[in-house]
């Protein structure tokens, strides 16, 4: 079984794209065969500042190393390193139909959040449907919001497999029903667009402000609360034991339990969960050499594949 998906590299880890997606990838690692990237080619399409793009890869690296990818078990690299994947994406672009691009949400959403409706923007999920193939992937591990873009995947594959034969390998989602969604401090999906985000590495001091920012209701103290509706809860229940999260909802059906008390158990959850973390970060980000040469050695190993695939497709397509 090998198991393929990557995250862009478009702002700083938060916890979403920790249970939503890092977390998942680490567990996957025990299961299969494992191949995760820093999809930058996908981030070019909204970050337009190389200083940031730069910094953001080499953040994105450094987390996720931190957070439990191990590059002895796992192929991790930078989508850029692979230049098989565009000459791929080309391709595979010549036999999608335009309508299978134009139903996609991600594009849609994007253009409605007013990012600038690229061709790259547009075109983003043939470059992910060439991520997906040129590895042979079985099984990819995605948030709720990707789903589309792996069953546009096998839907390439499929009009490229009716054109030239039996070549490339149809692909599945895998999404984690536990983690579909997780709240940010307003309530609403987690996300960098919508300025509402708990990053897991932040300062402690920053944390807290954060977390002390958690929208609740007005009920007073005293009050019995319905921890299923609230965002305190929703968060605290993704890093505490079953107890422990028992424990929590008793609490506030009870009474006498305030959100500010439950935001310091929180904040005290958080920083637990991800101490171990926090300590292999800081000694990664003392050594930025090791995390080039980490991908260095992905990127050997993913272009190895890669190859492979792009020249059974080159030959299918009569390129060669
Ligand atoms: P953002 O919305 O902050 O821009 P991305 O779209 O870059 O995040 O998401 C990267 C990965 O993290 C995706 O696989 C996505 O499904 C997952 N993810 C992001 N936010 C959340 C969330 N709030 N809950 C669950 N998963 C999330
Ligand atoms: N589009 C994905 C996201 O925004 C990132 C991504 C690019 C990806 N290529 C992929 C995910 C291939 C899985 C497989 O989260």
């Amino acid at each position: 079984m090998r198991y393929l998906s990557g995250i862009q590299p478009s702002g700083t880890p938060h916890l979403g794209n920790y249970f939503g997606a890092m977390r998942q990838h680490v567990a996957r690692q025990a299961l299969g065969e494992c191949f995760f990237f820093i999809a930058d080619l996908h981030a070019l399409t909204t970050v337009h500042d190389a200083a940031a793009m730069r910094a953001y890869t080499r953040e994105l690296a450094t987390d996720y190393l931190a957070v439990g990818i191990d590059p002895e078990r796992a192929v991790f690299f930078r989508q850029s390193d692979v230049p098989e994947v565009p000459e791929l994406t080309w391709i595979l672009s010549t036999v999608t139909p335009m309508g299978l691009l134009e139903r996609c949400h991600s594009y849609k959403d994007k253009v409605a959040k007013g990012i600038e409706a690229s061709h790259g923007l547009f075109a983003y999920p043939v470059l992910m449907a060439a991520d997906i193939l040129i590895y042979d992937s079985h099984r990819v591990p995605v948030g709720e919001d990707q789903i589309q873009h792996v069953e546009v995947t096998r839907d390439i594959a499929g009009y490229f497999n009716r054109a030239y034969g039996e070549i490339l390998v149809l692909p599945e989602h895998e999404v984690e029903p536990t983690t579909r969604l997780v709240p940010g401090v307003d309530g609403k999906k987690m996300s960098k667009s919508y300025g509402n985000t708990l990053e897991m590495f932040a300062p402690e001091k920053e944390l807290k402000k954060r977390v002390m920012a958690i929208t609740t209701d007005s009920k007073a103290v005293g009050e019995p609360k319905d921890p299923e509706g609230n965002t305190i809860f929703q968060l605290y229940r993704l890093m505490a034991s079953p107890q422990e999260t028992e424990a929590m909802a008793e609490r506030f059906r009870e009474g006498g339990y305030g959100y500010g008390d439950a935001k310091k158990e929180l904040l005290a959850k958080i920083l637990d969960h991800f101490a171990p973390y926090r300590r292999r970060r800081e000694e990664l980000l003392s050594d930025p050499a090791r995390v080039e040469a980490v991908l260095r050695d992905g990127a050997r190993r993913a272009r190895a594949v890669a190859r492979a695939t792009l020249d059974r497709v080159r030959k299918a397509v009569g390129l060669e």
